[in-house]
Formats: C-alpha cells, sequence, structure tokens
C-alpha cells in the first residue's frame, strides 16, 4: 500500500538532557554529547537525549564517552563495541555525520559538541545498533571463502609473494558496513545492489592466486544491480575508517568484465 505520509519513526523528537555535576553548558572544558535514541518495541518516536560531561583525561574517543554514559548516568544506552582497537568492526556508527568507528575516533578531532547516531538506512534495532542482517546477506551471496580443488589439508596452499601482495588493501576489511550504509546506491536498492563492502570482498577472492572460480565470480556479478548499480559516487571510499578504497575494487571488477 502507498504511504503518503512520514513514518512514525522519521520524526525525531528533542529528548532528555543530563548535566553532569560541576558542568556548566557554556564552559570550555564542557562537552555536549547527544546521542539518538530509539526502542522500536516502544510507543515513542525516537529522540536526541543531550549528555553534558565534563572533559577528563579517561575520556579520549567517542567510545570511551558512550561507555562513560552508560556506566554513570544511563544504562539503557545501546550500542555494539568488543575489541576498542578498529579490529572488529562492531562500533561502526555515524559521528558528526560521517561514518566511522566510535573507538578510533578522536574527541579531539570534532570540538565540543558532538553528534551521534546510528548508520544511515539501517532499520534501528535499538538505539545506536542497526539491523545488518541485509548487510552480511549481501556478504554470503560473494562467497566469500576459497574455491579450491587442493584437497591436501596437510600442506600449505603456496601463493608468491607478488600475488599476496595483491591481497594488500582489501584482506583488511571489517565488514564495519561504514561505506555500504554511506553509499546512495546501497540505499535505494540494498537489496539488490551487493554494495561496496560485499564487492570489495567479491574482488579480494577475485584476485586471490589459489582460487579457481575466478570466471564463475566475474560472470555472477555481471547484472544490472549487483555491480552496475555503483555509479562512482564514492562515498564508500571517503568514508572507510580503515582507509580502504572499494569504489577501486569495484571499478577493477567492472574492467574485468569488460575485457572478457
Ligand atoms: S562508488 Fe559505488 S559503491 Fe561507492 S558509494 Fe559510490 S555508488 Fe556506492
Ligand atoms: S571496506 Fe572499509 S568501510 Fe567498508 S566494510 Fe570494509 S572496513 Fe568497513
Ligand atoms: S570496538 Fe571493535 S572496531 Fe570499535
Amino acid at each position: 500500500m502507498v504511504q503518503f505520509t512520514l513514518p512514525k519513526n522519521s520524526r525525531i523528537q528533542k529528548g532528555k538532557e543530563y548535566i553532569t555535576d560541576g558542568c556548566q553548558k557554556d564552559d570550555k572544558e564542557t562537552l555536549c554529547v547527544s546521542i539518538y535514541r530509539y526502542d522500536p518495541d516502544g510507543e515513542s518516536n525516537p529522540r536526541i537525549d543531550t549528555f553534558y560531561l565534563k572533559k577528563d583525561n579517561s575520556v579520549n574517543m567517542v567510545l570511551d564517552i558512550l561507555i562513560k554514559i552508560k556506566n554513570e548516568i544511563d544504562p539503557t544506552l545501546t550500542f555494539r563495541r568488543s575489541c576498542r582497537e578498529g579490529v572488529c568492526g562492531s562500533c561502526s556508527m555515524n559521528i558528526d555525520g560521517v561514518n566511522t568507528l566510535a573507538c578510533t575516533k578522536h574527541i579531539s578531532d570534532i570540538g565540543n559538541a558532538i553528534k551521534i547516531y546510528p548508520l544511515p538506512h539501517l532499520p534501528v534495532i535499538k538505539d545506536l545498533v542497526g539491523d545488518l542482517s541485509g548487510f552480511y546477506k549481501q556478504f554470503e551471496r560473494v562467497k566469500p571463502w576459497l574455491h579450491t580443488s587442493h584437497k591436501n589439508v596437510d600442506s600449505e596452499q603456496i601463493q608468491s609473494e607478488e600475488d599476496r601482495k595483491k591481497l594488500d588493501g582489501l584482506y583488511e576489511c571489517i565488514l564495519c558496513a561504514c561505506c555500504s550504509t554511506a553509499c546512495p546506491s546501497y540505499w535505494w536498492n540494498s537489496e539488490k545492489f551487493l554494495g561496496p563492502a560485499a564487492l570489495l570482498q567479491a574482488y579480494r577472492w577475485i584476485i586471490d592466486s589459489r582460487d579457481e572460480a575466478t570466471e564463475e565470480r566475474l560472470k555472477d556479478l555481471d547484472d544490472n544491480f549487483k555491480l552496475y548499480r555503483c555509479h562512482t559516487i564514492m562515498n564508500c571510499t571517503n568514508s572507510c575508517p580503515k582507509g580502504l578504497n572499494p569504489a577501486q575494487a569495484i571499478s577493477k571488477i567492472k574492467s574485468m568484465l569488460a575485457s572478457t
């Protein structure tokens, strides 16, 4: 059925304000942290809560702030995190308008007013936690494992140094979803377009010298939606917190297909 009004959860309301002890709103030593809060199982619209905190040396990264707020002010604040090292990819969110990792985003790079939202265009499970099931589904579609007839499990499958180097800039992907959720083509076609993260992974296997399914993989990607919905807007590359270049990987797949 056609919907002529905005869905309820698109109207964000002003939320609660918390001023911690000894904080003055306009003090340059005060951080003003605005955080998106939403529980789709509840009755209320999403809201933005604002937390005023005194700067202190134990809080350097955005993730430190979230942990401090959860531990000391509001235990119901919900977010994902695990490694605190930029390795697991679980703390990805939109900070100051940019998709990035909360654990590697330094407060000094932002200023005193910090706005924190979940990754865009994902259904919200709660607060800063987006539903990544669709994202993982697209990853699964590129069959991200080695396809080989090599059966001898007792021996290594050797790769030359030169071939191994081709995987640099690809294997480091931590599947944080910052790139795919920054891509307008993925926003509008997230079920059909594989998105930059899955396509970077696809390319990682296509150029692995040990993989024997290159032709099959390329053939599978030769599709108007899966691959060619990428219009080289570059948002993906600009938002990758690991400094990877999914847009380049996608254009390399397109070149390979053009020369077959
Ligand atoms: S380059 Fe392609 S994949 Fe990357 S943001 Fe643009 S359209 Fe999306
Ligand atoms: S390419 Fe970068 S932004 Fe995209 S999922 Fe991998 S690490 Fe995250
Ligand atoms: S907590 Fe693992 S990447 Fe941020």
